[in-house]
């Protein structure tokens, strides 16, 4: 039994069983053994790979988004980079490399990093050379200039409520201690505060982020006020309101999210519909979301993959090759993973989305 489950199995058994949601946080974000705490999670040695992790093109590319960005926000002297959830600090290297390209871009950022592990600010301190970097646990309120704000990956991370709608009523879903391992178990009490399910959506699963939601408002006041943009790419459905997406990877496979808490990444699809209705309570501008593919596509992956293979030899020519089917397929990333772009005061909408 791993020290972990030792102290939920207690918590439940002192206090009744847990929601998914306080199970999940534990799991990932637990001081001393959450997975977050004490792994490592990306590439090809840990237990998932993330697009930055996969290729330099997709934090290259997102780089070059900023710089434009910055620019149709009237490149300000002074503005606000940041990134939500930086992992290993891959993506932002690779931006802010593709963003030296425009030095009074770089001159005017402010790099803002939203982190909880420990383990992974230091290495985001090793990846990231760039002079003027401050770290939070929360989104920090910043009042001096616009916000280009990055998440890949951060919003299918925080922990979610699950629902199961049973003759027109919510019902909480728990997890609980039974026969010597972790069992769902469903409240007998209906939640009140939810809209009611209709009879169609019976035996449907409703999946509620409250710190998504509060992340989303946070960054749309930021962006009403002060203007700026942020590009939000997580696996999810674009319309998909219901469905049971509570999931674990370990070591590239798919796992039982109630054995062995913290030791596998525990997450849940980003569902954009609900992102999408907290950002509309401010006047900001929404584009997509876009799949991951498309929006790549746009941005120019193709000719930079052409381009970083004129100077390669045939080995990494092959990885460019296999790295950008990875990022772009729909039978890989391509489809599953979306983008979602959130503005305000730009002077023309953000690249990558349609018009
Ligand atoms: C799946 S990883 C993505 C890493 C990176 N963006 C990438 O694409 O490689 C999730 C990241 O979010 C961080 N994280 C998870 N929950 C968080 C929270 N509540 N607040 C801030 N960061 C969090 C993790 O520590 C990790 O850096």
């Amino acid at each position: 039994m791993t020290p972990l489950t030792k102290i939920l199995r207690e918590k439940i058994e002192k206090h009744g069983a847990l929601s998914v949601h306080d199970y999940m946080e534990a799991a990932l974000s637990h001081p001393e053994y959450g997975y977050y705490t004490r792994q490592n999670p990306f590439g090809k040695s840990g237990d998932f790979v993330t697009a930055p992790e996969i290729s330099q093109m997709f934090g290259e590319l997102i780089g070059l988004w900023c710089i434009d960005t910055w620019s149709k926000l009237g490149e300000p002297a002074q503005f606000n980079l940041m990134e939500l959830g930086p992992g290993n600090g891959t993506l932002l290297a690779d931006a802010l490399r593709s963003g030296a390209l425009v030095p009074e871009f770089i001159d005017a950022a402010h790099i803002h990093l939203v982190e909880t592990s420990d383990r992974l600010r230091i290495r985001q301190k090793a990846a990231l050379s760039h002079p003027s970097i401050f770290w939070y646990s929360d989104i920090p309120d910043l009042d001096n200039g616009p916000t280009i704000i990055i998440a890949n990956e951060f919003f299918d991370a925080l922990p979610i409520h699950q629902y199961e709608a049973t003759a027109g009523k919510w019902y909480e879903r728990f997890i609980d201690w039974k026969d010597d391992q972790f069992a769902f178990s469903v409240d007998t009490v209906s939640h009140k505060t939810l809209p009611p399910p209709s009879d169609a959506d019976s035996n449907l699963i409703l999946e509620i982020c409250p710190q998504g939601i509060k992340c989303l408002n946070s960054i749309s006041q930021s962006l009403q006020k002060f203007g700026g943009a942020a590009l939000i790419i997580d696996y999810g459905s674009a319309n998909a309101i219901y469905g049971d997406s509570f999931q674990a990877v370990r070591d590239h496979t798919i796992q039982n999210p109630l054995v062995d808490p913290g030791m596998s990444d525990l997450t849940a699809h980003v569902k954009f519909p609900q992102l999408i209705s907290e950002a509309r309570k401010y006047p900001v501008d929404i584009h997509g979301p876009t799949s991951q593919g498309r929006f790549l596509e746009r941005l120019g992956i193709e000719a930079r993959a052409a381009l970083l293979k004129r100077s390669a030899t045939e080995e990494q020519r092959k990885t460019i090759t296999s790295s950008l089917r990875r990022l772009t397929s729909a039978a890989e990333m391509g489809t599953l993973f979306k983008v979602l772009a959130i503005s305000s005061g730009l002077t023309a909408p953000p690249e990558g989305f349609d018009l």
